[in-house]
């Protein structure tokens, strides 16, 4: 029991942090950092969610117009985690994000399940984006006059769902050939960009962060001519039942301002500029994000997009402005460039700070000598990526994404509440406002996105919003399987088991 509540102190994790075999670049500044939040944070959940939490799916009540409410919802949420997140940072200036934080606070057994978890926010995270990436690539090429055979560019669900889509594959051996080919191949590219090197791949990232921002503006400015306010009504045709799973399924697109964290050992003053960074780039989406869904249910009805994969250039091309709907489609495919390459980035920290701590094998944290950047992660992880996106539905990854970084968020707010009791004098450059109100008000929030409100209906529970059952399952499997890791492998070659 001692072993797994042993904890790395505050003090080893920064000495660690100084031995020059682990040194990496301090090459980022505050608007670096906004930037690279933004790069996470805008993306597939904007461009792509945004229509299914509005307009509802197939297994989903859609929000509505009210969207805005669920939008509002998932952002309060979301800011009293990153108040939370932002002490752990400003305190733990290191690689490594909630689980550098919870190792030093709430031991070695929780800092793995978290930093397991986040394998689940960042790299399953990442097919998800990978995959929408590719829906708007298409989109664009065909615009273009260039038509992708579905073949390549269709995922396995889909086209087992499809009649005839099997038969009309190319057959190799008398096997049909389905594969998502541009969400494996933009993985391969980004991942290679990384392997290069922090500065260069952080000022792409500015460049790509500039010209999403614009085409969001774009979109909504452009959009708001085309308002028609009896679009808002009903408001929220499917009541709070609508709004909560609204909130559930767009919580995607507010992942990612954590992601900021994770770059604490290569930015130049982390204990000022980690808090600024993550809360900036949260507030600077959620304004964005308001006016782009009250634009797009006020321009067009829910109907007309339903079902739609990009439903902000749908949005366009029925009213008629196709050139338009092409800028937005350009627009999506950068939003998502850049969150795979954040992403990616912020996964291959994580296990280098897992590696570095003996829980996974030491190859993981090995730095390029040139590039100075944890090269034989990174590529591992983008072959991983690639793989499984080459294959993957789309829903189930971001719902499997929602509900792992939920949990990641609950443990960061409870970590906070133990590190003010266990550690009160230690020094920190930001202090999240009224504890313990503002942790427990997060982990709140994030439950009620993850469970929704139960409540009996004619005799039988129910619940009002929240992620699916089969989500909850995916879930525990993926923590049992990083349990059996664990107790194989970290628990005694950690680093902490060889210096008692
Ligand atoms: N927030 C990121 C996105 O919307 C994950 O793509």
């Amino acid at each position: 029991m001692s072993q797994l509540l042993r904890k790395k102190s505050l003090d080893l994790i920064l000495a660690d942090a100084e031995e020059p075999e682990h040194q990496m670049k301090r090459a980022l500044g505050p608007l670096q950092l906004i930037a690279l939040g933004i790069g996470a944070i805008v993306g597939a959940g904007i461009f792509a969610t945004i229509g299914t939490a509005a307009a509802g799916g197939a297994h989903h009540e859609g929000a509505g117009p009210a969207l805005v409410v669920s939008i509002l919802i998932t952002a309060v949420g979301c800011g009293f985690c990153a108040l939370c997140y932002a002490e752990f940072a400003s305190i733990v200036p290191i690689a490594g994000s909630a689980y550098t934080y919870s190792y030093a606070t709430l031991g070695e057994f929780v800092a793995w399940i978290i930093g397991w978890d986040l394998i689940i926010e960042y790299a399953m995270g990442n097919v998800a984006v990978a995959v929408t990436w590719s829906g708007y690539f298409v989109e664009l090429l065909r615009g273009l006059g260039v038509t992708v055979p579905p073949w390549m560019s269709t995922d396995l669900t889909t086209a087992l769902k499809t009649p005839g889509f099997m038969d009309a594959a190319p057959h190799v051996a008398g096997i049909p050939i389905v594969l998502n080919i541009p969400a494996a191949a933009i993985t391969l590219l980004l991942t290679w960009l990384l392997v290069i090197g922090i500065k260069e791949s952080a000022r792409f990232n500015t460049a790509m962060v500039f010209v999403k921002l614009v085409i969001l503006l774009f979109f909504i400015v452009v959009g708001a001519t085309y308002v028609k306010p009896a679009h808002w009504h009903p408001f929220a045709p499917n009541g709070w039942t609508g709004i909560g799973t609204g909130a559930a399924l767009i919580f995607f697109a507010y992942i990612g301002f954590d992601a900021v964290s994770t770059a604490a050992e290569e930015c130049k003053n982390p204990q000022k500029d980690m808090p600024i960074g993550m809360i900036g780039s949260l507030a600077i989406c959620t304004v964005l994000y308001v006016a782009a869904s009250l634009v797009l249910t006020g321009m067009v009805s829910l109907d007309a997009i339903r079902g739609s994969d990009e439903p902000l250039a749908k949005a366009f091309s029925l009213i008629g402005i196709n050139w338009a709907a092409g800028i937005v489609a350009f627009g999506a495919v950068v939003a998502t460039t850049a969150v795979l390459l954040v992403f990616q980035y912020g996964q291959a920290r994580i296990f280098f700070s897992m590696a570095r701590d003996g829980l996974l094998p030491p190859a993981f944290a090995k730095i390029h000598p040139k590039y100075k950047t944890p090269y034989i992660n990174t590529i591992w992880i983008g072959v991983v990526v690639a793989g499984l996106s080459a294959f993957a539905n789309l829903d189930v990854f971001i719902e499997l994404t929602n509900i792992g970084t939920l949990f990641a968020f609950i443990l960061v707010c409870i970590g906070i509440m133990v590190l003010r009791r266990t550690d009160p004098d230690r020094k920190r450059s930001f202090r999240t406002p009224l504890v313990p109100l503002t942790p427990i008000l997060g982990i709140l929030i994030c439950l009620y996105l993850i469970v929704g409100i139960p409540m009996i209906e004619n005799g039988r529970l129910v619940r009002s919003g929240g992620l699916p059952i089969e989500t909850w399952i995916r879930f525990v499997v993926w923590l049992v399987l990083g349990l059996v890791i664990y107790f194989s492998y970290g628990f005694r070659k950690s680093r902490l088991a060889q210096k008692p």
